[in-house]
């Protein structure tokens, strides 16, 4: 690739740029014109966000050569097509961190990632873990989320539907949790099963979903889910933990299986106790207000309202969050100020 046009992310494109760009291949489609011509349909991201793009030349020899799931070098013209940018691409290529990092291509490039310092959440979490009186809770959590540190740093907490960034799970985590402290506080709950169920709750996430840079669902994931996964993963810890009270174990799975809260969300059961109730909605609030931001954030397009097409099918407001670098520089003196405290 010529040097000449400097590296870009989709997040700045712009209407007829040129750009040069390292980009992760989420989707290739070989299709025909109307004329009987083969073109290829992608489908590209970096940590920035996601953009459709057109091969409109060579296409069926190029198909065979670049791999979904991995990293491609992209030249390409920036167009509107029906109000949503997307990219006309002349030039795309299979990169590596071994051949291109020299060349500037980094995986940190292409693989969304958590605005939020790992080391300073998973610092949190050992502070929350220490907080919790009851010993077999506190095995329990070492086996599954203590022994489990490095993946859970990395991993998302979705593919596609909240924080599904690298290090997403942990977020996930973190916010619950800090607002659980308090919530159980307030209501006079258990903080011990508060606390525990929100670092169970999607524990089966861990075997559900492959994590960076696959990032797809495992087998175990499609036939099964997280709940399930989850149930499974607690009751074998359990059995390594002598004596572990049997009430206590219901109240655990319980948690897990009720955490979606209604039977249509998969909801095995629908929570049956103060502390099941907590951890539900707490789940839910953390989710969807993610969700608004993401949905919020990803649109590109000018004006001050987002179209209809998301989650909540309502127009969102954009104007208090498309001027996110202040929050973000309020909410980055706010965590300076405080190390310890997300
Ligand atoms: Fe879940
Ligand atoms: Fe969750």
């Amino acid at each position: 690739m010529k040097q000449a046009i400097p590296l870009s992310m989709i997040r700045a494109f712009k209407v007829n740029d040129e750009i040069r760009a390292y980009l992760l291949l989420k989707e290739k489609h070989l299709r025909l014109t109307r004329e009987g011509k083969p073109y290829l349909d992608v489908l590209l991201s970096d940590r920035s966000g996601t953009i459709m793009g057109k091969i409109w030349e060579h296409a069926g020899d190029i198909e065979p050569m670049i791999e979904t799931g991995a990293p491609v070098g992209v030249r390409a013209i920036v167009e509107d097509f029906r109000g949503r940018l997307q990219l006309n691409i002349t030039r795309i290529v299979p990169v590596n961190e071994e051949d291109f990092s020299s060349k500037g291509f980094s995986w940190e490039l292409i693989l969304p990632h958590t605005e939020k310092n790992p080391e300073r959440m998973w610092k949190f979490v050992e502070k929350m873990i220490n907080k919790v009186n009851n010993p077999w809770l506190t095995s329990l959590l070492r086996l599954l989320i203590v022994d489990n540190q490095s993946k859970i740093m990395k991993h998302p907490a979705s593919l596609r539907l909240h924080h599904a960034v690298s290090g997403g799970f942990l977020e996930h985590l973190v916010y619950m949790l800090n607002l659980g402290q308090h919530a159980a506080k307030q209501y006079k709950l258990d903080a011990d099963l508060v606390i525990t169920g929100i670092l169970l709750h999607d524990i089966g996430k861990l075997e559900e979903l492959s994590g960076y840079p696959d990032n797809s669902f495992t087998d175990e994931g499609q036939f099964l889910g997280h709940t399930a996964l989850g149930y499974a993963m607690v009751e074998n810890a359990i059995a390594e933990i002598p004596d572990f009270p049997p009430e206590l174990r219901l109240k655990i799975h319980h948690i897990l299986l009720s955490h979606h809260g209604q039977y249509e969300y998969q909801a095995l059961k629908k929570p049956a106790f103060p502390e099941a109730l907590l951890v539900h909605y707490l789940d839910e609030l953390d989710v969807r207000v993610d969700m608004m931001k993401n949905a919020i954030n990803q649109e590109l397009d000018d004006g001050d309202w987002t179209s209809v097409n998301n989650y909540f099918r309502v127009p969102l407001y954009k104007k208090q969050t498309v001027n996110e670098d202040d929050g973000k520089r309020n909410e980055k003196q706010d965590t300076d100020k405080k190390p310890q405290g997300r």
